[in-house]
C-alpha cells in the first residue's frame, strides 16, 4: 500500500478530492484516508505540523496500515536562489537543521547511532525524474533541511543553507525520513516553494499555501499512477 502525507489541510484536500472509495479512520489525532487512485490502493495521512506529529503519522501509516512507500507532498520555503514560488523540489536527502549536540563535538544534525543526513529512494526518485519528463514541468532536487521553526529571517536561511548546503527548509520531512530509516520503509519527499524563508515568508505562505500544496499534490498523484 502506498502511503501519502501532508501536514497542512492545504496538502491533505487536493488529494482528498481525487481519490475515490474513501474510507477515513481516526487514530487519536489524525485522520487516516484509505480510497483508491488509478486502481492503486493508497492511505493519505494528515499529519498536523512539525516534526514529532510526523513521525508519530508516518509510524502509524507504516505499523498500522502496512505503507510499504511513503511519499511526502507539501510546500517549503526556498534557500536556493534559483528557486521561485510554485517551483517543484524533491529531496535527495534531508537532515534535521535544529538537532544540536554540538557540546558533544557532533556537528549540527547529528544524532549517534542515526546519523544526519537522510538518503531518500533512488527508485522513487527516478520515478518523479520520467513523471517531470513526461508532463514537461521543471523539477528541481536537493537537500531539504526540517526543523519546528517557520524560517522567516534571511540570516537563518542563509546558515541552514550553508551549514547543510541545503535548497529548502520546512518543518517534516526529515522526520518522515528517519522513521521511514528506522522500518526500512523507501520514502519520497516532494515540495512546492511558497515563500523564500525571508522576512516576507509569513505573507508569501499565507498567498501561496494553497497554490503551491495543489502543484504538488498532483504531481505526486501523477507518481501514484506509475507506482
Ligand atoms: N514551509 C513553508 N515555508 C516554510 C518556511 N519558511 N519555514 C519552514 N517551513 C516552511
Amino acid at each position: 500500500m502506498i502511503g501519502i502525507m501532508g501536514a497542512m489541510i492545504e496538502e491533505i484536500e487536493p488529494f482528498l478530492k481525487r481519490l475515490s472509495d474513501v474510507k477515513t479512520t481516526q487514530i487519536g489525532r489524525n485522520a487516516y484516508h484509505e480510497g483508491l487512485y488509478g486502481g492503486k490502493r493508497v492511505t493519505l495521512a494528515y499529519s498536523r505540523i512539525g516534526k514529532v506529529n510526523a513521525a508519530i503519522t508516518a509510524t502509524a501509516l507504516i505499523e498500522r496500515f502496512g505503507a510499504d512507500k511513503i511519499l511526502f507532498s507539501g510546500v517549503a520555503g526556498a534557500i536556493g536562489k534559483d528557486l521561485r514560488i510554485g517551483d517543484l523540489i524533491y529531496a535527495t536527502k534531508l537532515v534535521q537543521h535544529d538537532v544540536d549536540i554540538t557540546a558533544f563535538g557532533h556537528p549540527i544534525g547529528f544524532i549517534p547511532e542515526t546519523g544526519d543526513f537522510f538518503e531518500t529512494s533512488a527508485e522513487l526518485n527516478k520515478i518523479a525524474e520520467e513523471v517531470a519528463l513526461a508532463k514537461g514541468v521543471k523539477l528541481g532536487k536537493g537537500v531539504i533541511a526540517t526543523g519546528d521553526q517557520f524560517v522567516a529571517d534571511s540570516v537563518k536561511k542563509e546558515l541552514i543553507g550553508e551549514r547543510f548546503k541545503a535548497d529548502a527548509v520546512e518543518m517534516e520531512g526529515a522526520s518522515v525520513a528517519c522513521a521511514c530509516d528506522a522500518f526500512r520503509v523507501p520514502f519520497f519527499a516532494l515540495r512546492a516553494i511558497s515563500d523564500a524563508a525571508d522576512m516576507d515568508a509569513g505573507f508569501n505562505f499565507d498567498a501561496f499555501l494553497a497554490s503551491s500544496a495543489k502543484i504538488s499534490a498532483d504531481f505526486v498523484l501523477d507518481m501514484v499512477a506509475k507506482l
